[in-house]
């Protein structure tokens, strides 16, 4: 039977590769992205089913888990991929800050109504975090950034890709489903298209940056290793487990608080799965 891979972020980059490799291995493909015709063309190359969604409007997003709930009867993965940076401080029409939306916000929308069926088709997780969670800092009751310096983009970025490993070691510790965070490496693809700040730094380090396939390649172990040998909630730096990230990372305390900020602000049950 084949198995069913939710991909976000697959229309281009990093996701568009983890999507070709996992299709090479038989896994049946959800192309999700925000321009059609991108995703539609990965979806084709893959032979997968686009979705077209827009992480900037959450009802969008919980109109797209309706469709893949109905659609799959099993989800053997959801690959939590999409996000990026912007330069600008900008709020979505759900009034969150766009990069806490778009690297954090859709995916617990999309994830949390598939829970039901990931646990039952016993799937897994994988997050698209990133290195510079490291720099990142999350200050309760200000997750969207409208009391602290904005700067390029680059600390709400650095803290929301902070707050994927919080929320994806949340997902683990509430539901029981497997949930890495994963950081891809630094990758030649779309990134920082949208930030004045990021095309610069990109451009001048080109040098330094792998192919979009050698960064899917840490997503795709994530998701394809039938066991990963290390507790669940392991942030992997590449291929490696227990990656260096921010000490915070590991603080239960903030986990639960940051799982009940964010919970609030996509309209999830907190306590929803608690009693497991
Ligand atoms: N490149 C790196 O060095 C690096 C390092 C660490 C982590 N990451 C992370 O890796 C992930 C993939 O990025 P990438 O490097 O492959 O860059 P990319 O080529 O720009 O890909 C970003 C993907 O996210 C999608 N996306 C962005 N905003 C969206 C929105 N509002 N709604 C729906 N989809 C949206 C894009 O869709 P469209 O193209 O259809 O608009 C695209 O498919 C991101 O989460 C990024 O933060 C990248």
């Amino acid at each position: 039977m084949d198995r069913t891979a939710i991909i976000t972020g697959a229309s281009g980059g990093i996701g568009a590769e983890v999507a070709r490799e996992l299709a090479r291995r038989s896994w049946r493909i959800a192309v999700v992205g925000r321009n059609k015709a991108r995703t539609e063309e990965v979806a084709r190359l893959v032979e997968g089913t686009p979705f077209v969604c827009d992480f900037d409007r959450l009802d969008d997003v919980r109109e797209l888990a309706e469709t893949l709930d109905t659609r799959y009867d099993r989800i053997d993965a959801i690959v939590n991929n999409a996000g990026g940076i912007v330069g600008k401080r900008a709020v979505s029409a759900d009034g969150n800050e766009l990069t806490l939306q778009r690297n954090v916000l859709g995916s617990v929308v999309l994830t949390e109504r598939l829970v039901p069926k990931l646990l039952h088709s016993r799937g897994r997780v994988v997050h698209t975090s990133s290195l510079v969670s490291r720099f990142g800092r999350i200050a309760l009751g200000d997750v969207n950034y409208e009391k602290r310096r904005y700067g390029a983009g680059w600390w709400p970025y650095a803290s929301a890709k902070l707050g994927v490993i919080l929320y994806a070691r949340s997902l683990a510790a509430r539901t029981g489903l497997e949930s890495f965070p994963v950081h891809p490496g630094y990758v030649r693809s779309g990134f920082g298209a949208e930030s004045k700040s990021g095309k610069l730094i990109l451009a001048l380090t080109g040098w330094m940056q792998i192919s979009p396939e050698a960064g899917a390649a840490s997503i795709v172990h994530a998701v394809d290793t039938p066991e990963l040998g290390v507790p669940n909630g392991t942030y992997f730096d590449g291929l490696t487990p227990d990656g260096p990230t921010h000490i915070a990372a590991g603080d239960e305390k903030l986990i639960k608080a940051y799982w009940r900020e964010i919970a609030a602000l996509t309209g999830c049950e907190a306590e929803h799965y608690q009693a497991t």
